[in-house]
């Protein structure tokens, strides 16, 4: 899971899958509408994240934070998928929230990543 480019090519099933979890659950998010912040938990590549989630969110969000454990999957994010309003950094989301993300975000998304994290508390 530390292959960007492979990945990339190969993540038909996970943005097909994302689309339509947000198509069938977007209608139930209550979005502040004023500077939503939000964050993708095990972003991965960052294509889910920039070309599929990104295009739920209300126009005037004011950042979206893409998450990964693995440095390479978060450098390749960062290369090709980061813009003013969107970023990614590496976190390892069973370890110790860093505090620049506590209580920094509005919604939490995540498609296919919490089912690898073995301590889900
Ligand atoms: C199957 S990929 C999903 C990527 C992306 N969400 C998508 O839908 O295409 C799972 C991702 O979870 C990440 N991951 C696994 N354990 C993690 C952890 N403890 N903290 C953060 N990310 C983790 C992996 O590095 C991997 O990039």
């Amino acid at each position: 899971m530390n292959n960007a480019e492979l990945y990339q090519k190969s993540n038909t099933l996970q943005k097909r899958d994302a689309l339509q979890c947000l198509e069938e659950y977007v209608k139930k998010i209550k979005w502040k509408y004023d500077g939503d912040r939000v964050i993708d938990i095990g972003c991965g590549d960052g294509s889910v994240t920039s070309s599929i989630l990104k295009k739920f969110l209300p126009y005037n969000y004011k950042n979206l934070v893409g998450c990964d454990i693995s440095e390479k999957m978060v450098k390749y994010a960062i290369d090709h998928h980061a813009t003013d309003r969107t970023n990614f950094s590496v976190l390892d989301i069973e370890g110790i929230l860093p505090d620049e993300l506590r209580e920094n975000f509005d919604h939490a998304f995540s498609f296919y990543a919490l089912h690898w994290i073995k301590h889900q508390e």
